[in-house]
């Protein structure tokens, strides 16, 4: 394999000019997308437009002054519990078929990598092909969920007592203060504003539909597509969790219209939705898969831990070690981290302490988005371990259900 070692034969960076954009958009499309226009429509019209966007988060790599490479980084921040983090996603990563297999995607992650890092951003997140991402230092940590329910039993729900019509522009700030309620629950979600709702609405919009009462307020909503056989529900949000039955009487009736036997609501375990399709005959699915799809890694380690406190201080306080003095120090790739709780307060510093635990980079990552056990990780290798070790991290490592909205995806 032939690699591109000299900085003269390659050079990465963001796109400049209006000639780089429409080359790299053209490659992008071109190798993406069945629909080469309506690729390119969109890079050019909501890729453009995508909150926090920036001309140089196109990034491109240039072999000999020829486009060899391309992709979109976008900017997001993920919530996990009580801590915010600015995430980077890589999107459309692209090399131009001739230029396969010289090293150019590899040169142009790991210098988008760096202009993360050089921007504050904490993580990176991606939804990668098989076997391919890992080598960047990106695990797996984002699952999907879905809940199969037959339309037999959902069609019998009572008429429905609410308002059902398609979305309208004027409905996004309800729709944006629903699904972000419903959502404080769900770790890895990606923080959305209603700009992120009007920049995807004419993609949207089709799919929508809202339940309002009668006063006219929009106080539940669901976004579903027929697919194939069945009625995909991708997502739905409701004021409160009495509306569930409407939604549910909703999509039958959707289901119904569409002339398909089966819905399948997209909904991670924790949302109001599918803990009360729980009642019903359904099947509830997480489907896992390793070195590829939702991957995370981290941009920035010490920056990452230190904006986890706000919700390492929450979990605390809801432990035994309320009022304790805790303190932990994560070996991470020969870097060392403390962490200290004393009283509720959790401090996070770059320097040696006390309770000294190594991980590698991807089991942290499993432990700080709670996709994997802390017991599990801990038994991965024989550790000598204090009881005040073990309470700090079951404290600070809950088990979570990380997801991105098939929305948020990009
Ligand atoms: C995937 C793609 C971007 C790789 O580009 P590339 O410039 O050929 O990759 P590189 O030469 O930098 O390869 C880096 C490493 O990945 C490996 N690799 C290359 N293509 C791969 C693939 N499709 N799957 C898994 N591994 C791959 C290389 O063998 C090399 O391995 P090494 O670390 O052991 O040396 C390119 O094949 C492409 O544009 N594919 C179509 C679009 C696509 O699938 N993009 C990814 C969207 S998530």
């Amino acid at each position: 394999m032939l690699f591109a070692k000299a900085q003269s034969d390659l050079v990465c960076k963001g796109v400049e000019t209006d000639e780089e954009l429409r080359l790299a958009n053209d490659l992008m499309a071109k190798v993406h997308m069945a629909d080469y226009f309506s690729a390119l429509h969109w890079l050019e019209t909501s890729g453009a437009g995508y909150p926090s966007f920036r001309r140089e988060h196109t990034r491109i790599a240039l072999w000999h002054g020829e486009l060899a490479g391309s992709l979109r980084m976008n900017t997001e921040t993920i919530r996990l519990g009580e801590a915010r983090l600015k995430t980077g996603g890589f999107g459309w990563v692209t090399t131009e078929p001739r230029h396969r297999q010289k090293g150019v995607c590899r040169a142009l992650v790991l210098e988008t990598l760096d202009y993360m890092r050089r921007h504050g951003y904490h993580v990176s997140l991606l939804f990668g092909i098989p076997n391919f991402y890992h080598r960047f230092g990106f695990a797996t940590a984002l699952a999907d969920y879905a809940i199969t329910v037959e339309l037999e039993e959902a069609a019998t729900i009572p008429h429905l007592t609410h308002q059902l019509r398609d979305a309208k522009p004027g409905d996004i700030p309800a729709i944006q203060r629903i699904h972000n309620a419903n959502d404080a629950d769900v770790a890895c979600s990606a923080i959305r504003t209603c700009a992120h709702l009007t920049n995807k609405w004419t993609h949207l919009a089709k799919t929508v539909r809202v339940l309002a009462n009668d006063q006219g307020k929009v106080v539940a909503y669901f976004m579903a597509r027929k697919e194939g056989a069945r009625l995909a529900v991708d997502e739905a949000g409701v004021s409160e969790p009495g509306l569930c039955e409407a939604v549910l009487a909703a999509c039958a009736r959707k289901a119904t219209d569409e002339m398909v036997g089966r819905m399948q609501f997209l909904l991670p375990p924790t949302h109001p939705l599918a803990r009360f399709l729980l009642q019903y005959k359904s099947t509830h699915e997480m489907r896992v898969t390793h070195d590829e799809g939702g991957m995370l890694a981290f941009i920035n380690l010490g920056e990452t831990l230190e904006s986890m406190t706000p919700e390492w201080e929450r979990l605390v306080a809801a432990s035994s070690l309320r009022d304790a003095r805790a303190e932990v120090t994560f070996l991470i790739d020969g870097e060392e981290y403390r962490v200290r709780a004393h009283c509720g307060a959790v401090d996070v510093a770059a320097t040696s302490g006390r309770n000294r635990v190594s991980f590698t980079a991807v089991e942290l990552m499993y432990l700080v988005t709670g996709c994997r056990h802390v017991e599990d990780i801990l038994a991965s290798r024989r550790r000598i371990l204090s009881s005040e070790t073990r309470d700090f991290l079951g404290a600070i490592f809950p088990s979570r259900a990380p997801y991105i909205w098939t929305f948020d995806r990009f």
